[in-house]
């Protein structure tokens, strides 16, 4: 059993400083990782992932982030993925990395993932070109976490989002801005790609717990969710694993 920290929609700005520093700090014992679902800044500024970066030093033990729509709004991914990098937290984008712990490999898939909706509620690959690439771009993004996840050697899978995959972490939602908290092409994904656990943030007024279509358990971790600087959670390999998904040709 690995204990992961997770948290999600931190949502730092230039003022944040030791926010969470201490909560940080007080991870040593109880958690073996610490994974951020996203929206770690509030404009995804360079002097924000600084005052970001300060608090995250504290944690003792390797955090794993995505990013969310907030940290792309300054247009500046590459060089707040470099800062963060360069700081040593394992920033994920349709990408991957395995840990040992405890003698259990633990594999983490991470996307920011996106919009699009959910099946009787989505948008359609027709029509305008605008509404095609955004579509598209869902799609494209769920399809190629799926193989993503799907390539993870390891004895338990985590897939890391920002986006959500289900309606049901959603309940609190205003019903029409579903379509921009997430999709279900990406519970596609971890349901395809045989994930054990999903974590995600970017709805606030949502609900924790959830389920994809074939059973994998789902949690938004986003902070006003939560409500603490971060939840625990035990995880054990799925007795259920065996179970065989593949998606119709
Ligand atoms: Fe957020
Ligand atoms: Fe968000």
């Amino acid at each position: 059993m690995i204990k992961v920290a997770a948290v999600g929609d931190l949502h730092f700005d230039r003022k944040s400083h030791k926010r969470i520093a201490e909560h940080l700090r007080g991870l040593k014992g109880k958690a073996d990782i610490l994974v951020l679902a996203g929206d770690l800044t509030q404009t995804g500024h360079p002097d924000e992932i600084k005052v970001l970066i300060e608090d995250l030093s504290f944690s003792p033990i390797p955090i794993v982030a995505v990013l969310g729509n907030h940290d792309h709004h300054a247009d500046q991914v590459d060089i707040i993925t470099k800062m963060l990098r360069d700081n040593g937290v394992h920033v994920l984008e349709r990408s991957s990395i395995t840990f040992e712990i405890k003698g259990v490999k633990i594999g983490i898939a991470g996307a920011k993932g996106f919009g699009g909706g959910f099946i009787g509620a989505c948008g359609s690959d027709f029509g305008e070109k605008e509404m095609k690439n955004f579509v598209r771009h869902s799609r494209t993004e769920a399809r190629e976490f799926e193989k993503v996840i799907k390539e993870l050697e390891c004895d338990l899978k985590i897939a890391l989002l920002h986006y959500s995959p289900i309606m049901e972490t959603l309940e609190g939602e205003k019903k029409e801005i579903y379509p921009f908290l997430g999709s279900y092409y990406l519970a596609e994904a971890v349901d395809y790609g045989q994930a054990d656990i999903v974590f995600h943030g970017h709805a606030h007024s949502g609900i924790e717990k959830g389920t994809t279509p074939s059973g994998i358990p789902v949690r938004n971790v986003a902070q006003p969710v939560i409500r603490h600087a971060y939840n625990l959670y035990s995880i054990e390999k799925r007795l259920e694993a065996t179970r065989l998904l593949n998606r119709p040709q």
